[in-house]
């Protein structure tokens, strides 16, 4: 174990259900809601932790996510399946910022976990919690980057794992898993195609399916996400908080961060305006939002550059909208050629290769300027949720050849 003495999920009472409010023992391994097919909640009683759990106990915690191990379900820490979730940098991007008459613009570099991307944190902590119950096979319908984290740590824990990923993903995703001894199958598909099949094999397959908000424990590692920025901003959280949104998981697993940190006493009542990202090709909860609906209806034809926010619909859907409504936050919707844009901005101007999934959050930041939904003056914190060096890059690249003269005046004018 790799963050100091062991202790257990003392304060885990029970899972919840958010829509119908049934309680699923925490003991037993779950998936969704038995009564309603929702997703389920880990809950803690934090009420009683309150008086015991204070910020002051993780300054010598060691800097990776499982330093929030009392807010987090894992009973002995000695099934933790970790590479090293490090927490992640908060860069401030002056120059960028700048550009947009901004002084406090960050990006969160969720690049640098392992695996390349923010999927690490909710796999981390959901291969540690089937290694907990025992589970022994593992699948997950992916756009990518979730799928090359479930290898990465089930091999970590010598799980047998079967990843099912649009033919179109990222070539290096399905090479990643594939690298780490997955089973990879290509479906000439959308991701809800993989995940039809996934479910359809369960009963003769006998796998667990980590399908995003289908198994509870992915979003408790996504968490800390949220746990992390707080103590980054010394619990006082940004304005607002830019956020691709594919399942969602980020955005709610956030949400419920910070709710759990207001009734621990370590923040106030004050929440960062949570904005929802997508692309014009694929933006249902963009739509939804605008339309005042609580639920979202699926996306038709969902095209993106941004493979992982490619989500034509997804069962979290309500939760994404009541935790951007609680916050008074928004969604916003960009075109790929925006995101693209954005990409290359980050990278030229602050040396940050962002995934486009994360480029969007700039592309969005860009259009809640413009709708003032956002204020100059404000503290902003975009996610990039995942390495740009996982996607086909296309630059200018310039050949010499040893053997004639160096035409150095032609650099000059390059
Ligand atoms: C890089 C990247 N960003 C964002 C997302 C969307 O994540 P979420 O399911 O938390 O909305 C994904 C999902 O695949 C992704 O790979
Ligand atoms: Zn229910």
């Amino acid at each position: 174990m790799n963050s100091g003495a062991l202790s257990s999920a003392a304060y885990v009472t029970y899972l919840q259900c958010p829509k119908c409010n049934e309680i699923h023992e925490s003991s037993t391994i779950q998936t969704v809601c038995i009564s309603c097919g929702s997703p389920l909640l880990v809950m803690y009683d934090l009420e009683s932790a309150q008086s015991e759990l204070k910020r002051s106990l993780l300054v010598s915690r060691l800097p990776d996510m499982w330093r929030y191990r009392e807010l987090l379900p894992v009973q002995d820490l000695g099934n933790v399946v970790s590479l090293g979730e490090t927490m992640t940098p908060v860069v401030h991007c002056r120059t960028v910022g700048a550009g947009l008459g901004m002084d406090h613009l960050f990006v969160k570099d969720e690049g640098r976990l392992p695996t390349a991307s923010f999927k690490a944190r909710g796999l981390a902590m959901a291969v540690t919690m089937a290694n907990e119950f025992g589970i022994r096979r593992v699948t997950i319908p992916t756009a990518g980057n979730a799928g090359g984290a479930l290898a990465a740590y089930g091999a970590r824990a010598g799980m047998e794992v079967f990843v099912f990923c649009p033919e179109d993903a990222p070539e290096i995703n399905a090479n990643e898993c594939g690298m780490v001894g997955a089973a990879v199958y290509l479906v000439n598909g959308l991701i809800d195609d993989c995940g039809r099949i996934v479910r359809e094999g369960k009963d003769l397959l006998g796998w667990f399916d980590m399908s995003t908000l289908r198994e509870p424990y992915r979003i408790e590692g996504k968490k800390t996400m949220g746990l992390e920025t707080a103590e980054q901003f010394s619990w006082d959280l940004p304005d607002a908080i830019f956020y691709p949104t594919g399942g969602g998981t980020g955005l709610i697993g956030m949400w419920k961060a910070f709710n759990e940190l207001e009734t621990l006493g370590w923040i106030g009542s004050k929440r960062p305006r949570l904005i929802s990202v997508q692309s014009e090709g694929c933006a249902p909860i963009v739509r939804a939002f605008e339309e005042g609906a609580e639920t979202a209806r699926p996306w038709e034809h969902a095209s993106t550059v941004a493979a992982g926010i490619r989500v034509p619909h997804c069962i979290g859907d309500f939760l994404i909208l009541r935790a951007i409504r609680e916050t008074n936050g928004t969604a916003i919707a960009v075109p790929d050629d925006e995101i693209l844009l954005a990409q290359r901005e980050l990278a030229e101007k602050e040396g940050i290769i962002a995934a486009p999934e994360g480029a969007a959050t700039l592309a969005a930041l860009k259009k809640a300027l413009d709708r003032k939904d956002v204020d100059k003056d404000e503290r902003v914190l975009l996610f990039n949720t995942g390495s740009g060096l996982k996607y086909p890059m296309n630059t200018t690249l310039s050949r010499i050849d040893k053997d004639k003269p160096v035409d150095y005046a032609a650099m000059l004018r390059r």
